[in-house]
């Protein structure tokens, strides 16, 4: 099944393997394409990759994780994003982009900002508790990103809203001790996510879907039922939901196994009635096999088993004896029986 084709809203994905966004901090501090990053993308779109979304690219130098992290705050960097878009198209692959803003675990300012201030850990700054007005730019910054991502010609985009980085910051009652709009209810905790959506919206037809922390792994955080409800209130503008977890907050207790986010995959898709990546720990044609077959998730994201092998989809398929489309460049490759001297 990992290689039968899937649509995400208009996007035909020609298999169900998803590169997850995995930050390089490979940029500077002008947060444009690197080669590293061209190299990096390309040779997973040569692997067989279906869909790619590029690491968490800043909305603003300061919702920067890292001062080397991608950018998209400013026209200059549409050039490098367009150059990796063309790229990767050459060579087979969709690719997204994950828009993202570090809130209160930006290593790139030395004002970090979140929606309450209560830091993270003795290892991160203090954050300020950012004003209404300020979650308006923040909003506003979103969207003109996503304008930028159309220039660039990227096929999705993904909004950050796991891990602890800002919109999950908002998210969670842990980090969220807002008494305004902006905080209390799960409606209110979510408005800057449903505010994001809307504004991008605005200005994108294309799909567009939200990355969660399905579980804050830690008591008096979010749970699987939480954000589905949270993600029930934005079903109807967005096309997917890639389900991730934790990150919030540095004392999370949490079992790591192949697999072992998929089960809230599940649960997010019954749900939500949202199309879903799912995964965590995948390393084998086997535990993507039954995610997809057991209808817990429709496409498997694959992280750091690509970062150990960027043909590791060319790789299952040739084990497995699957015939897929390989690069006529590594046909010879493909089926040894048929070397030519
Ligand atoms: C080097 C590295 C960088 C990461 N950066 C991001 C990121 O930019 N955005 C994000 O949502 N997740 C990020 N993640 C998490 C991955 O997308 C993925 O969810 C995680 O690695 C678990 O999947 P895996 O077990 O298949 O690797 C990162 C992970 C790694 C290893």
């Amino acid at each position: 099944m990992i290689f039968e084709p899937f649509k995400i809203g208009n996007l035909d994905v020609k298999n169900r393997i998803v590169m997850p966004p995995m930050c390089q901090y490979s940029s500077d501090n002008s947060g444009t394409v690197k080669p590293w990053h061209i190299a990096h993308y390309v040779s997973r779109a040569i692997g067989g990759v279906g869909l790619i979304i590029v690491e968490a690219t800043a909305v603003e130098p300061d919702g920067r994780i890292s001062p080397d992290d991608l950018g998209i705050w400013d026209d200059s960097h549409v050039d490098g994003l367009k150059e990796l878009v063309k790229r990767v198209h050459e060579n087979g692959a969709k690719i997204a982009i994950q828009l993202a803003h570090a809130g209160r675990k930006s290593k790139a300012t030395n004002e970090p900002v979140a929606p309450s201030a209560i830091r993270y850990s003795e290892h991160y700054g203090h954050p300020r508790e950012l004003k209404e007005n300020e979650i308006e730019q923040i909003v506003d910054e979103f969207q003109s990103a996503s304008k930028r991502a159309q220039k660039a010609g990227f096929d999705g985009i993904e909004i950050h809203a796991a891990h602890g980085y800002l919109i999950n910051e908002f998210l969670s009652p842990l980090t969220n001790k807002r008494t305004d709009m902006y905080g209390g209810s799960v409606e209110k905790r979510a408005k800057i996510l449903v505010e994001i959506v809307s504004a991008i919206r605005e200005v994108w037809d294309k799909p567009l879907w939200v990355r969660v922390s399905a579980s804050d792994y830690a008591k008096g955080g979010n749970d699987v039922d939480d954000t589905i409800d949270i993600l029930n209130l934005l079903r109807d503008r967005i096309d997917a939901v890639n389900v991730s977890g934790g990150g919030l907050v540095h004392d999370q207790s949490v079992k790591v196994y192949p697999g072992y986010m998929i089960d809230n995959a599940g649960m997010v898709k019954i749900g939500t009635g949202l199309a879903v990546i799912g995964g965590g720990l995948i390393n084998s044609l086997e535990i993507s096999e039954y995610a997809l077959n057991s209808e817990k998730c429709d496409l498997v994201f694959v992280g750091r088993q690509l970062l150990r092998d960027p043909y590791w989809p060319l790789k299952i398929a040739h084990e497995s004896g699957i015939d897929i489309e390989w690069p006529f460049q590594y046909e010879r490759a493909k089926d040894v029986t048929k070397l030519k001297t």
